[in-house]
């Protein structure tokens, strides 16, 4: 559980100024993985450990595990990334984990993708695995960003696009620069209308993926709906939202009326009761207690810190990882998680 195995750089390529690829060469540990996922670093910085979770970006058939990492502004990992990391250099990261991904094929289909900046990294490692394995299936991208310097992989898609024409098409909106305005603004409810009005048959469309910022995802998935494609067609990934500290700040602002309950934690077969403090979430407790429990955004996006609730009850603030199904069991994020009972007990599960 939360293991973590080194992985030693073998390449580094600069995609745009702010944005490298990193190819990775496993120590220990499986990799194996299914595209749409990604990795969970973690790295000291002055005595900090920080976990930073970056989506693979190579294809399931590539035989290279690659992930890309985009720069943000004050992001300690991604600027160490972008500016000091080194061939040779040596990272560590879990197996690779999340749950964005295409449904099993079951004959040739249209996947519609959406991609906002970096988001386009789980996307493309799906497009690439798809577009290699199912030659009649065809695969709509629309990738948002500010201006054409930022566009991460914009060779590789014009690559693809050439080598798969006819199947695969690409509608690049930039938030400035574009000569036909439909192409021209942010991807939002009105931008997808005149999209589906136009360029895009939703009817035609078996699965859409979205992966980018909350506030371009909810609106494209409101459209999706608006147009007539049921919520299980729809598949979504958010990023940009695991801000280090906002889970602690979400706790001391509840702390107030809460009291410290009894939590018992069962984590690889070993079960320990220890006391919460009063707005402490349960991935919180848990690591003040020194137990090795999962995490990586800490923000309720990437289901990391999944444990499943056996007794008590608990709050979720926030939950964009779990399917309804899944909170309907019991599962719960810990990051996100405070009691609402006076005790609780949960178990972390290998997934
Ligand atoms: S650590 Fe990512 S959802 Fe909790």
């Amino acid at each position: 559980m939360a293991q973590f195995h080194d992985l030693e750089v073998t390449a580094i390529r600069h995609t745009i100024r702010d944005a490298v690829e990193v190819t990775l060469r496993p120590k220990g540990g499986d990799f194996t993985f299914v595209p749409g996922q990604y990795l969970t670093f973690r790295r000291d910085f002055d005595g900090d450990e920080l976990r930073r979770s970056y989506s693979i970006c190579s294809g399931g058939d590539d035989g290279v595990l690659q992930v890309g990492i985009k720069r943000v502004d004050g992001g300690a990992f991604s600027s160490f990334a972008n500016t000091d990391l080194r061939v040779g250099d040596v990272l560590q990261a879990m197996a690779p984990q999340g749950r964005f991904r295409a449904k099993e094929a079951t004959g040739p289909r249209h996947l519609l993708a959406f991609a906002g900046g970096s988001g386009i990294t789980p996307i493309l490692s799906i497009l690439r695995t798809v577009l290699a394995r199912e030659p009649d299936t065809r695969f709509t991208l629309v990738y948002a960003n500010r201006a054409a310097a930022t566009i991460m992989f914009r060779e590789e898609l014009e690559d693809l696009k050439n080598r798969h024409m006819g199947r695969f098409n690409v509608i690049h909106i930039l938030e400035t620069e574009q000569d036909i305005p439909l192409f021209e603004g942010r991807v939002d409810g009105a931008k997808c209308a005149a999209l589906f009005r136009t360029w895009i048959d939703i009817d035609s469309v078996d699965q859409a993926l979205i992966c980018g910022p909350e506030p371009m995802m909810l609106a494209i998935r409101a459209a999706l709906l608006d147009h007539g494609m049921d919520k299980d067609r729809i598949t979504y990934e958010l990023f940009g939202s695991g801000q280090p500290g906002r889970a602690k700040q979400r706790a001391a602002a509840r702390a107030g009326g809460a009291t410290g309950a009894e939590l018992t934690i069962t984590l690889e077969g070993t079960s320990r009761t220890i006391q919460m403090e009063p707005g402490q979430t349960i991935l919180e407790a848990g690591l003040a207690n020194d137990l090795a429990v999962p995490y990586a955004c800490t923000a309720g996006v990437c289901s990391t810190c999944m444990c499943r609730v056996t007794a008590g009850e608990v709050e979720m603030a926030r939950n964009h990882a779990l399917e309804d199904y899944e909170v309907e069991k019991g599962y719960v994020l810990s990051c996100q998680s405070t009691p609402l009972t006076g005790a609780v007990s949960v178990v972390y599960e290998d997934h």
